[in-house]
């Protein structure tokens, strides 16, 4: 940031009594859109933006020129998955001669901040992450192609039919499910041709993560599933299994409860209807009887020092956080099946 900022601001107090032709700052689209993992140096290069306004209110001549990335130059040093990933984004590199014409252009404009960048409206908008600043934009380049959408696309937004989807399964299919997700976008992100090429338990450092990629993927797992996943998910949980643990434990952790509360009440349902069916048969009475006089007295037993029990819960919610089998072996013991 300090390089930007600094010498663009010592430029122009230098140069402020000079009759200049033109003062041009090359600043950057990181400015405009945001880049992740580029806080310091969007803001630097905003600072040339606003600069370059101040300018002209000033009477001085001004104007930032926001960049897309070039082909050479700092761009020189990116490796091919960032490019991948700027691609994924709608930006590509602009050639020399571009640069130069766009540079021409620029000079005689009367607009201080200018974005000079080649986007891929296509790939903006598959991408499922417009930049608010260039949403209008992506709405005017709309083709009447339909954008290619799956189930992992994030964007098919923050999903709620992932989650009804996920709710109809059990927990293996669940997993199968997430795991896809996670392996799916991980192998994107990587510029990898299919979620199958990264091996589940291997860490996402070791197969090319940085940190910027980290932050892609973790907003694409963000879009997909609706969650609000820290920026460092991809490292605090550094696998694909592990990360796949994290989605199922916030996706479907409420559902697992509430499931097994259901489930514990049909197995109440299940005992109803059982005990009509002995109910002609004394014995059988007899015996179900003295063991559910049993079963309400070690109720009200637990339930004895107060109705909230001594460690916060009440019978009637240890009854609800009861799992089926729990459930189900306590009326077995008691009933002596
Ligand atoms: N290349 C792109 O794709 C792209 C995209 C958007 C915006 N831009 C902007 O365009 C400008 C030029 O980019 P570029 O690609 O031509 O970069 P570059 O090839 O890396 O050149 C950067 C220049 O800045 C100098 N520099 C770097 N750090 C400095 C520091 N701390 N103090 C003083 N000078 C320093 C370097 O000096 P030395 O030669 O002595 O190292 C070099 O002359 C930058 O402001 C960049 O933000 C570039």
């Amino acid at each position: 940031m300090r390089p930007k900022v600094d010498a663009a601001w010592h430029l122009h107090e230098l140069t402020r009594g000079l009759d200049l032709a033109s003062f041009i700052l090359f600043s950057s689209i990181a400015g405009v859109t945001g880049n992740a993992g580029q806080a310091s140096y969007a803001a630097a290069n905003t600072f040339l933006d606003v600069l370059a306004a101040y300018r002209r209110r000033e009477g001085l001549p001004g104007v930032s020129l926001a960049w897309g990335p070039w082909e050479g130059g700092m761009a020189g040093g990116l490796t091919d998955a960032d490019w991948q990933r700027m691609a994924r984004q709608g930006l590509r590199p602009l050639s020399g001669p571009e640069g130069l014409e766009l540079l021409d252009a620029a000079a005689g404009a009367a607009d201080p901040l200018l974005v000079a960048a080649r986007l891929d409206l296509a790939a903006l908008r598959r991408s499922g992450e417009v930049p608010p600043l260039l949403s209008a934009l992506v709405q005017a380049g709309r083709s009447n192609a339909p954008a290619r959408r799956t189930v992992g696309d994030p964007a098919t937004g923050g999903d709620n039919a992932l989650v009804a989807r996920l709710a109809a399964l059990g927990p293996a299919e669940q997993q199968e499910i997430l795991q896809d997700l996670v392996m799916e976008q991980a192998a994107l992100v990587l510029g990898m041709s299919g979620p199958g090429v990264i091996d589940a338990g291997r860490t996402f450092r070791d197969v090319g993560f940085d940190s910027l990629t980290a932050v892609e993927l973790r907003n694409r797992l963000s879009s997909a599933t609706g969650l609000r996943l820290p920026a460092t998910a991809v490292f605090d949980y550094p696998t694909p299994t592990a990360l796949t643990e994290l989605l199922a434990q916030e996706m479907l952790g409420s559902a697992r409860e509430e499931t097994t509360a259901l489930s514990a009440y049909s197995g109440l349902d299940k005992l109803e209807a059982s005990i009509t069916e002995i109910i002609g048969d004394d014995t059988a009475r007899t015996r179900v009887t003295a063991r559910l006089k049993d079963i309400l007295s070690l109720l009200n037993d637990a339930g004895e020092p107060n109705e909230v029990g001594e460690d916060g819960g009440s019978v009637a919610d240890r009854i609800q956080s009861a799992s089926d089998d729990d459930m189900f072996d306590f009326i077995d013991n008691q009933l002596g099946i």
